[in-house]
């Protein structure tokens, strides 16, 4: 069902926890299920530095979030936001049809975070 890359990420996850005073917070949830997906960004001169979260569902959910953060760190916030939920799936070799949704969760927290870390900007301006 699983292909052995999402076990890997499932059973050793990447950047996993809370990050102490992060820059940016996306919080995420599936309608489908109701779990939900924190993210958490370090940012400097708009590139992210470091990325964390924190994710209570699947193993779909979990492996896609560490695939995430793996591949946020180092972007750009465009870049980060181009990501999609199907690059990371690809990237995992793939996750059966019902459990697309969880790989979506993962990219509307990126988005949620970006849009925090635009509000923190805002007030400080
Ligand atoms: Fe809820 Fe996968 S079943 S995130």
């Amino acid at each position: 069902m699983y292909t052995e890359t999402v076990i890997q990420h499932f059973t050793n996850p990447h950047n996993s926890g809370v990050m102490e005073n992060p820059d940016a917070v996306g919080v995420a949830g599936s309608p489908e299920c109701g779990d939900t997906t924190t993210l958490y960004l370090k940012i400097k001169d708009g590139v992210i530095t470091d990325a964390k979260f924190q994710t209570f569902g699947c193993a779909a959910a979990i492996a896609s979030s560490s695939m995430f953060t793996d591949l946020l760190k180092g972007k750009t916030l465009a870049e980060a936001l181009k990501i999609t939920n199907m690059d990371v799936v690809k990237m995992l070799g793939g996750l059966p049809d019902a459990k697309i949704h969880c790989s979506v969760m993962a990219e509307e927290s990126v988005k949620a975070a970006v849009d925090d870390y635009m509000t923190r900007q805002a007030k400080n301006i």
